[in-house]
């Protein structure tokens, strides 16, 4: 009652319902009290990750690849992209979190990450071929963030996006159906703990 009361004291001050913002400190906070560990204790448990990592390997099958992983957060998903790619792939990393990123680059140290506001891309060199948004798109600008990516895409380059179900996040994945021309997708469940994920490989269409 009292989510339901919040929700509606945001929609009453014209404020955006479907994105949560949290600061850089407060995320540093809840990573270092631990309360994000269990993304990365059991594999088992991250059944999007498992998918991304696969969308991933049928990529770099056609040769090398550059991933960028936005919101990599303490790694489940660049530890899935590693053992699915392997050497064929260069792995980089954007967190708003420092304490996050840390955590990550304990398990992978030749991840390139920037500690970073993903609301506005980093200046890369680099053109990458895959650029995931796993768990990430409900803190983001997510009306306008696929545009601040189009540049960093390859020509082919395919956007991954992973969104856990809730009434929040079925909008998002409905508002990127809309803007993202899908390759393909997938519902996929947890049996043990019933989270249920949409996990789609799009590309973007060209600006009219
Ligand atoms: C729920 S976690 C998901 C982590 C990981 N991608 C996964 O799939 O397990 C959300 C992550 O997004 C990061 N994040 C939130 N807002 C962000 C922002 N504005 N810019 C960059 N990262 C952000 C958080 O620090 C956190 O690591």
């Amino acid at each position: 009652m009292k989510r339901v009361w919040r929700v509606l004291k945001k929609i009453m001050k014209g404020e955006d319902v479907l994105t949560v913002r949290q600061s850089a400190e407060a995320w540093d906070k809840q990573f270092r009290e631990g309360k994000w560990d269990f993304l990365v204790e059991d594999i088992q448990k991250q059944g999007h990750a498992v998918l991304i990592g696969m969308m991933c390997r049928s990529r770099a099958m056609r040769g090398d690849i550059t991933v960028l992983d936005i919101g990599c957060g303490n790694g489940i998903v660049a530890r899935m992209v590693r053992s699915m790619c392997g050497e064929k792939c260069r792995y980089f990393g954007i967190d708003i979190s420092q304490a996050a990123l840390d955590g990550l680059k304990k398990e992978d140290p030749d991840a390139v990450l920037v500690c970073a506001d993903a609301n506005d891309p980093p200046p890369f060199i680099e053109k990458f071929d895959v650029i995931i948004f796993s768990e990430v798109l409900l803190y983001l600008d997510f009306r306008n963030i696929l545009d601040r990516y189009r540049d960093l895409l390859s020509k082919d380059g395919v956007i991954i996006f992973s969104l856990y179900d809730s009434w929040r996040t079925k909008m998002i994945v409905r508002n990127m159906r809309t803007k993202l021309q899908y390759i393909s997708s997938y519902i996929i469940t947890n049996e043990q703990s019933g989270i249920t994920w949409t996990v789609a490989m799009a590309q973007l269409p060209n600006p009219s």
